[in-house]
């Protein structure tokens, strides 16, 4: 059985991915399956924390003795991230956040017209939770975790993302056609914002999920 080194803690976890709509029936959104967010959550369970799941569009069974909440959209992912880290030892965002919606919701669904262009797609920025929730730390000593998806200059861009983010840890890892979304093993590398680097090798996500909760454990002393 796992070590209890989360009893009596509250941890928050995001995963999936958000959709942001266009009309009633499209939306933009991305390839996250949530099955990393949700290895984080059943991880952070077994080892005696409190878990609340805010989850996006994840269709994954909800994981036993953790509080789900589901939401779709990025601000409603905000929304849910900020009154559950209010008491939150710690904090993850795993999940994939639209970085930009579209403008303009059309309440009905939007019509071809013959002998017509196509409307562009006017897009507004989202808010960044994860930048927001370590800027306006709920709690002193709360670890803030995030992660990143990269196709290059993994390093580099990692340690670059970590700063501008201000959260503590930062999972990276490289993606492309066929790595990561949806697959279940991962392969990552965690930066700490004290610079540790610790990599962690090609396995399942609930392995990568162990060595972040072995990080922040270690955080919360
Ligand atoms: O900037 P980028 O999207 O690469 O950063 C990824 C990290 O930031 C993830 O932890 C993701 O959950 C979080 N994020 C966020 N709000 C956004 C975009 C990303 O919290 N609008």
């Amino acid at each position: 059985a796992a070590e209890p080194d989360l009893t009596g803690r509250h941890v928050v976890v995001s995963a999936g991915g958000t959709r942001e709509p266009l009309d009633p029936v499209r939306f933009l959104g991305n390839r996250s399956s949530g099955k990393q967010g949700y290895a984080l959550a059943r991880t952070a369970a077994a080892r005696g924390a409190r878990v609340t799941l805010v989850a996006a569009n994840a269709s994954l069974p909800d994981p036993a003795g953790v509080d789900v909440v589901p939401v779709g959209t990025a601000v409603e992912l905000r929304e849910a991230m900020l009154r559950a880290a209010a008491d939150a030892d710690a904090v993850v965002m795993a999940a994939a956040v639209a970085d930009f919606r579209p403008a303009a919701y059309a309440a009905g669904k939007i019509k071809k017209k013959d002998d017509q262009e196509p409307a562009p797609i006017t897009l507004v920025r989202n808010p960044d939770i994860l930048a927001e929730i370590s800027a306006d730390r709920a709690r002193a000593g709360q670890v803030i975790v995030g992660f990143a998806a990269e196709t290059d200059d993994v390093l580099t861009n990692g340690r670059a993302k970590l700063k501008r983010k201000g959260c503590d840890l930062l999972v990276v890892n490289e993606v492309g056609e066929r790595k990561t979304f949806g697959s279940e093993e991962n392969e990552a590398v965690v930066l700490g914002a004290d610079g540790s680097e610790t990599p962690v090798a090609h396995g399942p996500k609930e392995a990568l999920a162990e060595t972040v909760w072995d990080l922040v454990a270690e955080r919360l002393g």
